[in-house]
């Protein structure tokens, strides 16, 4: 079945304490959402936040990121077997900062998302387009592109457990958010994408959010949209108050 999903991505933002008061006021001022809320706080508030969030069972815990190796000697990295004993049940992967600052190709994105499954969580995976590429109308078979070289190579059974988000790079961050058509047309160009390859019973089943300077006014016609299935959001997810109005808006 579709699963309607607001996440928060807390990118690179709240000291631990800031951090718990967030889940706090979060845990607060949610009562009984729509649809699944996902909170991805940064590593370091992982075990803390996931605590929190276990008491509600709408609740769920996502990393920002992981490696894509099993183990070893890679300084710096936390795989995604570190992830899952700290009780993460979803892994943000693709993410446009990820391949724009750290330079992540498509190889290794697909390699993400295979950790992440073994390790029996969900990858949240992230596609979108950059403005120039928007500007010449090929946004479409863009995403396309990112899609099959990260998720087609999936059995069924797995690509099943798949979240995709839906980043336009022009609205991150910007105050510029795709107009609800924008959003839908991409929308329903990915879930015809995923039917080609899947078959309609998948692609009906596959959620689908949108992300890029979503925030409390505008989310409810871009969730209204009969392809959106709720967002990523990221500076409004700092705020307790329009992080729950957003998840209030879900359809
Ligand atoms: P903003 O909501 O701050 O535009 O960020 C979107 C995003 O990148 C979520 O992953």
């Amino acid at each position: 079945m579709r699963q309607q999903i607001v996440a928060g991505n807390w990118k690179m933002n709240t000291t631990l304490e800031e951090g718990l008061e967030l889940t706090k006021s979060i845990l607060e001022k949610v009562e009984k959402p729509r649809g699944l809320v996902v909170v991805a706080p940064p590593l370091t508030h992982l075990r803390d936040v996931g605590k929190m969030l276990k008491v509600r069972k709408y609740f769920h815990l996502a990393a920002q990121n992981c490696y894509q190796e099993e183990k070893g000697a890679f300084t710096g990295e936390v795989s995604a077997n570190m992830l899952a004993s700290v009780g993460t049940e979803f892994v943000i992967i693709g993410h446009s900062e990820r391949r724009l600052y750290f330079k992540e190709k498509n190889d290794v994105l697909a390699a993400k998302v295979n950790v992440t499954l073994a390790r029996g969580m969900r990858p949240i995976f992230c596609c979108g387009e950059p403005l120039h590429i928007r500007e010449v109308d090929t946004h479409v078979g863009y995403v396309a592109k990112q899609l099959k070289a990260g998720l087609f190579h999936l059995k069924e059974e797995d690509f099943r457990k798949v979240v995709i988000a839906y980043e336009p790079i022009w609205a991150i961050g910007t105050g510029r958010t795709a107009s609800s058509l924008q959003a839908q047309e991409m929308h329903h160009a990915i879930r015809v994408l995923v039917a080609k390859k899947y078959g309609k019973a998948v692609a009906d089943d596959t959620t689908i959010l949108y992300g890029g300077s979503c925030n409390a006014q505008n989310a409810p016609e871009i969730f209204s949209q009969p392809d959106v299935d709720g967002g990523l959001i990221g500076g409004a997810s700092l705020k307790a108050d329009d992080f729950a109005a957003i998840i209030a808006a879900l359809k």
